[in-house]
């Protein structure tokens, strides 16, 4: 009794097996299923790479085009989760009002809670998939007192959300493809990242055999943090904070010094580069092509250059991250920094789900429950509160 091992943050412990995503840190190779990221961000779609993710294999034509059939004809939500979300504050946090109508589902659909049944996962998967953007697009139109947008089913996974996001007239919406085309990719290089802490509260939370839309609720809480799915919203505070080229050599040493950290840099599990970073860098242009570019851009490309160059970064193997640069991506979209999260919580889904459906049939898997050091007391004798006051 008493013995465990003490791994703060499970940095040495596997918690799971898991077939879904490969990591090499050392090398900065980040795989889907076996396929090179790099490769399905150029070639593949976001609704692609989900069946991928959460099926194990890349879909014949027929399953594709059932799966992008079944989750565009999913994407409405029932009425009284709008009337819900318009209980919200006007100025409520999106990602708060995400996490609690994603829990909310699950009272929608109850039946969700048989989880042993494959046909039942694979319907709540579609839901989630779908409903996802419908509820992130409502949570953005309630911050801006706008009204909340129906779904348009005639167009694509992105131009929809799009539409829902910023359709200003009783119009089609129709959104530059190249944007569209961004905003895939993006969703694309967010879709799954192995044991990151969101996953590891959609697991963990799983694993006591709650309905699948409870245990997403908790992992897009786990997203909601700083260190976590917050950080390029902290990237763009930083970049504007620093202001002006001239101001990077001041910052850098404060950051040295330990008073603050350089947000957008170093990762718990890269410690040569970030995949991701470098696809987004390219979607980065892309976009800008359209939008123009984010006066922003400027002082990050030079933070970046310098950090790379300085030996406190070196010697702790930090380099940026996939946060470094997405934030200035969805800025030029003109998305709020609280959007950025939700952004990444729908591009996140279907690795949750993945996840979630691997830990439901993996007949070994056990509920979370970590063991603990105690450092406290014990065996004191209680006195009644009249004895001691
Ligand atoms: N700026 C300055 N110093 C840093 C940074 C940073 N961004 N990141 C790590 N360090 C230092 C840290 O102070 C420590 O130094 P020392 O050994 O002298 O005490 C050393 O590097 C190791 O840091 P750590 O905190 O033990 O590393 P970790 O693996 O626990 O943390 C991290 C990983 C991502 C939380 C951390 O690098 C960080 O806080 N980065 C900034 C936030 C950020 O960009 N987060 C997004 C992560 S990628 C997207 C996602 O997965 O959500």
């Amino acid at each position: 009794p008493g013995l465990a091992t003490y791994d703060p943050g499970f940095v040495n412990t596997a918690s799971c097996r898991s077939s879904v995503t490969y990591i090499d840190g050392e090398k900065g190779v980040l795989e889907y299923r076996g396929y090179p990221i790099e490769q399905l961000a150029e070639k593949s779609t976001f609704l692609e790479v989900s069946y991928l993710l959460i099926y194990g294999e890349l879909p014949t034509k027929e399953q594709y085009d059932q799966w992008v059939h079944e989750i565009t004809y999913h994407t409405y939500v029932h009425e009284n989760v709008k009337s819900f979300m318009q209980g919200f504050r006007y100025d409520a946090h999106p990602m708060g009002m995400l996490m609690a109508s994603v829990g909310a589902l699950s009272t929608f659909y109850p039946e969700a809670s048989d989880i042993q049944d494959p046909a039942n996962r694979h319907i709540q998967t579609v839901r989630m998939i779908a409903k996802m953007p419908t509820l992130g697009a409502w949570a953005f139109r309630h911050a801006q007192g706008k009204p909340y947008i129906y779904p348009d089913n005639d167009l694509s996974y992105t131009e929809n959300f799009l539409s829902m996001l910023f359709k200003m007239s009783e119009h089609r919406y129709d959104a530059d493809p190249r944007l569209a085309k961004a905003l895939d990719v993006l969703f694309i290089l967010h879709a799954d990242h192995e044991q990151n802490c969101s996953t590891n509260a959609v697991r963990s939370v799983g694993s006591s055999q709650v309905d699948p839309y409870s245990a997403v609720a908790a992992g897009i809480g786990a997203l909601f943090g700083p260190l976590h799915g917050g950080a390029n919203e902290a990237v763009l505070r930083m970049l504007r904070r620093i202001g002006t080229k001239e101001n990077i050599p001041s910052f850098i040493k404060g950051v040295k010094d330990g008073n603050e950290r350089l947000m957008g840099f170093g990762h718990r599990v890269y410690k040569n580069y970030d995949p991701r970073a470098k696809i987004i860098k390219k979607a980065c242009d892309d976009v800008f092509e359209v939008t123009g570019v984010n006066p922003l851009l400027e002082i990050a490309q030079e933070l970046e250059k310098i950090a790379l160059e300085d030996e406190y970064f070196v010697k702790r193997k930090l380099y940026p991250n996939v946060d470094f640069y997405s934030g200035l991506i969805y800025e030029a979209f003109q998305f709020p920094p609280e959007m950025f999260t939700v952004l990444f919580a729908i591009g996140r889904t279907p690795g949750w789900l993945a996840q979630w459906g691997e830990l439901i049939q993996d007949k070994d898997q056990k509920i979370a429950r970590p063991k603990q050091i105690y450092t406290g007391d014990r065996t004191l004798t209680f006195t009644p509160a009249e004895e001691r006051w």
